[in-house]
Formats: C-alpha cells, sequence, structure tokens
C-alpha cells in the first residue's frame, strides 16, 4: 500500500438510509457517481445483503450494516490482507471498550465462540492494482442472529446504531493506518492476537491438519501429519473451513 488517503481526526461523511438492497452496491454506485472518498453508507436494513463467498447477509432492523468507501493504493493480494487488519481494527476498538471480541481467520468477528459480524470487501475491479476499496461490515446489535451468532443484547454499554457506527468506524480506520504504517509484515502481529483459529483441527482434502499460524500474506498455514510426513502449506480461504468450536 503506497498512500494514505484516509485521516483518522477528521470525521467521515455518512449517509444513512432506511433499507437498501446492500450498503456496499450503493457505496459502488456513489463511487463511480464521483462522491469525494471517504464516506461511509449505512442502511437499517438490507433486502438482498451481500456476504462472504457469495452467501446471503441476513440484514434485518437492529443490526448495523455499514460499507466505508476509500481510496488506497493495492494490489488485490494486499486487499485480501486488508479484509484481516480491518476486522483487527474493529476487535480493538471492541476490546478496549471491555468487549472481548475475537477472529476467526479470515475476517470473522467472534464473541463467546459465535458469530457477532463479518467484513465483505469489494473493489469492483479485476484489474491487478486497486485504487478504491469498499469495505462492508455488519455487526448484530439486537437483530435476531442466524444459527451460530451472538448479537450484542448482554452489552448495553453499546447503547445506539450511531454508537456502534462510531466504534466500528473508528476501527476500520485504525486497521487501515496500521496496516499503511506498518505493512503486512508489521501489522500480522496485531492480528494474531485476537486470531483464535491457532491450533484448530481442520480436515484437508480428507487429511486431518492443525492450524499453526497465519503467513504474512493473510494465509492460513496449517501443518499436515500423515504416519512418517509432516509439512506446512498455506491455505486459501475456499480450501478451507473452520467450524464454530
Ligand atoms: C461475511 O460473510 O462474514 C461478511 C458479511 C458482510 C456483510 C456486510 S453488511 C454491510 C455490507 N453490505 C453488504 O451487502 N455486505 C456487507
Amino acid at each position: 500500500m503506497q498512500q494514505k488517503k484516509i485521516d483518522s481526526t477528521q470525521k467521515i461523511p455518512l449517509c444513512c438510509y432506511s433499507q437498501l438492497s446492500s450498503t456496499n452496491l450503493t457505496a459502488r454506485s456513489l463511487v463511480a457517481q464521483g462522491f469525494n472518498l471517504p464516506f461511509a453508507v449505512r442502511a437499517d436494513e438490507q433486502t438482498a445483503g451481500r456476504g462472504q463467498w457469495g452467501r446471503v447477509w441476513q440484514s434485518d432492523r437492529g443490526g448495523l450494516y455499514l460499507s466505508l468507501a476509500v481510496a488506497l493504493d493495492l494490489t488485490l493480494e494486499e486487499v485480501f490482507y486488508l479484509t484481516l487488519i480491518s476486522s483487527w481494527g474493529v476487535a480493538e476498538i471492541f476490546n478496549r471498550k471491555a468487549i472481548p471480541v475475537k477472529l476467526k481467520w479470515p475476517n470473522d468477528l467472534l464473541l463467546d465462540g459465535l458469530k457477532l459480524g463479518g467484513i465483505k470487501i469489494e473493489t469492483g475491479s479485476t484489474q491487478t492494482k486497486v485504487t478504491q476499496v469498499i469495505i462492508g461490515i455488519g455487526i448484530n446489535w439486537q437483530n435476531e442472529t442466524p444459527l451460530n451468532g451472538i448479537n450484542l443484547v448482554a452489552y448495553p454499554s453499546i447503547e445506539s446504531l450511531d454508537q456502534l457506527t462510531e466504534m466500528t468506524l473508528d476501527g476500520l480506520v485504525l486497521g487501515i493506518e496500521t496496516y499503511s504504517s506498518l505493512q503486512m509484515k508489521g501489522s500480522l502481529p496485531f492480528y494474531l492476537k485476537y486470531c483464535c483459529s491457532i491450533g484448530k483441527a481442520v480436515e484437508i482434502n480428507g487429511q486431518m491438519a492443525t492450524v499453526v499460524g497465519v503467513d504474512e500474506k493473510g494465509k492460513l498455514v496449517v501443518l499436515l501429519s500423515s504416519p512418517g510426513a509432516r509439512c506446512e502449506i498455506s491455505c486459501s480461504p475456499g480450501m478451507i473451513s473452520l467450524g464454530y468450536y
């Protein structure tokens, strides 16, 4: 990442909507119309919320559905890592408020081992270089959650969606700034501090493996051990599924 066009001391303009199909989609269309970056879009509910890997993100009222549009200069590899470090930034802000959010690789925010939220970055580009990035984040606040989900009703210190929005934007900006100044190598230890995927047992192509780390590109490192052979491999998200346990 070469340039830093986001200033944490500056308030990010926020466009609020009652209902959208997807805040990521609206943010992309506003970028295309030439809106000044950075800006954020929030909706009270989404009718077609987009999750990772083509999944639907259930988006009933009471949850936070937010997209931050920023100007950055990234390779596609760096965009993937930005997902990790953005989720770290949000986890860090929650932990500073005594809400013990952890991270499940690559982009899940966990509370008590259950999914509190997730991040989906969209670039709208298949070029090798990306200059505009939409960081979409959904967090369960008071909405009902799907199986394996959790919301924040046990944490009344978060009194409003506005407060949650501000914390979340602070977290995303913290992630971007940390990455801008420390790059992947320097910022990875921050991510690992909250990542609870290390040590988990996983299955890859029918073979048992153990998660042993995250590499400097943000890929998961697993140790395959079969009788007489041990080897470490780096996995992309599509290769592996980590359950909630
Ligand atoms: C995940 O699958 O874990 C990521 C979910 C990201 C959902 C958010 S909600 C706001 C933004 N708009 C979308 O359509 N998706 C993201």
